[in-house]
């Protein structure tokens, strides 16, 4: 089994696996170039393009894992809601869900009508990837927070004031939207992706008490589907080092973690029965190699050598970030030894 899918299971390994979250897309020159010619929803729509974008990353820097090129939005195009995607901002939502009117206009999502070049995608890679796929979708928090907010936001106002406000309009929207995020994780699944990530990007947002009431069943409703299938999961989040313990209660066999707190404080908070993926600072990757390397080898000294730590950052690779400073990062990982446990 490959390193990365042992270490999703706590297994030991020879090398820490490493990955990038946002690994595919805008620091790369060539994803660049692609872009000039195709939106990131035509990408999409050609198997051959997302194949192509999605292990470009694998070539070039080594990275033990591959994760579907797509977007947190893809299954929002299925649910009838139009949005478009801007660079350097992210989805704007061109009428928000603000009212059960709103509501009733969403419709299932159904991945094999809506979007089947992704599918198909997803076996095309697996035919050719040295390395596992992830795939992945947006937690129902952070997709409503766009539908609600319309798009990019800091203070959720809107959407705490209607997930507080109006129970059911907040249940029916978190419901169709653990549905439709059900749904694109298990087709993705059934196509040959060997493992899953939740991205709930901006759950940071919510207190512990709020995150167990409001967002925590929906995930947990998606977690329990997925482990069904057998498929391991990566739970994540940003801002989350208040919600650790809540977040591995909602699921997942790896809790992602931002660089907000220490990989060891948040491993002991998660529990040693999970596996752990974060946690350096994405903007280190602008810093000098002494600082990059002295920050790596902290995280990887906090790992200490347990089974079930795969590297990443804290967030997604910032689009400035040279290729060559990742190149550097993964080997220095796979040569990272750690000091004997004890
Ligand atoms: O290798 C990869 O991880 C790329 C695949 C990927 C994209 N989006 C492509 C993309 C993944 C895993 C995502 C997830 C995603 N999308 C998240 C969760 C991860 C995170 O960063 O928190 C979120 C919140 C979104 C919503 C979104 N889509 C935003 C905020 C943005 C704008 C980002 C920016 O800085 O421009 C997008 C657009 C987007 N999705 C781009 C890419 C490569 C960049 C713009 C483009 O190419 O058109």
């Amino acid at each position: 089994m490959s390193r990365f899918l042992l270490a999703c299971r706590r297994q030991p390994v020879d090398r820490t696996p490493v990955w990038f979250m946002r690994q595919a897309g805008r620091s790369q020159p060539g994803y660049r170039a692609l872009r000039a010619r195709y939106s990131l929803l035509e990408i999409c729509r050609h198997s051959d393009l997302v194949a192509e974008v999605t292990l470009a990353p694998v070539e070039q820097l080594g990275v033990d894992a591959a994760i579907l090129f797509a977007d947190i939005t893809v299954p929002l195009l299925g649910m009838g809601v139009a949005f478009d995607l801007r660079e350097g901002s992210g989805p704007h939502i061109h009428r928000p869900v603000r009212d059960a009117a709103d509501l009733e206009r969403l419709h299932p999502f159904e991945p094999e009508e809506t979007v089947h070049a992704l599918l198909d995608a997803v076996r095309l890679i697996r035919r050719s990837a040295p390395v596992p796929l992830i795939g992945f979708a947006g937690a129902p928090f952070t997709l409503a927070s766009y539908l609600i907010e319309g798009g990019p936001s800091r203070e959720f106002l809107r959407t705490k004031a209607l997930m507080r406000e109006d129970r059911r309009l907040w249940d029916g929207l978190m419901t169709r939207l653990t549905e439709a995020t059900t749904s694109f994780l298990r087709a993705q699944i059934a196509h040959g992706a060997q493992a899953v990530q939740l991205f709930d990007s901006w759950v940071g947002a919510l207190s512990p008490r709020e995150y167990a009431v409001y967002a925590a069943p929906y995930s947990r409703r998606i977690f329990e589907a997925v482990r069904e299938t057998g498929v391991p999961a990566i739970h994540f989040g940003t801002g989350t080092s208040g919600l650790l313990r809540e977040m591995a209660s909602a699921g997942g066999d790896v809790i992602g973690v931002d660089w907000r707190i220490g990989l060891d404080v948040a491993w002991a908070q998660i529990g040693y029965d999970r596996a752990i993926q974060g946690n350096l600072d994405p903007s280190l990757l602008l810093a000098s190699p002494e600082v990059l390397r002295a920050e790596a080898e902290d995280v990887l000294s906090r790992a200490a050598g347990r089974p079930g730590h795969i590297f990443n950052l804290g967030h997604g690779v910032l689009p400035e970030t040279p290729q060559q400073r990742l190149r550097d990062l993964v080997e220095f990982v796979h040569a990272y030894r750690p000091a004997a446990v004890v």
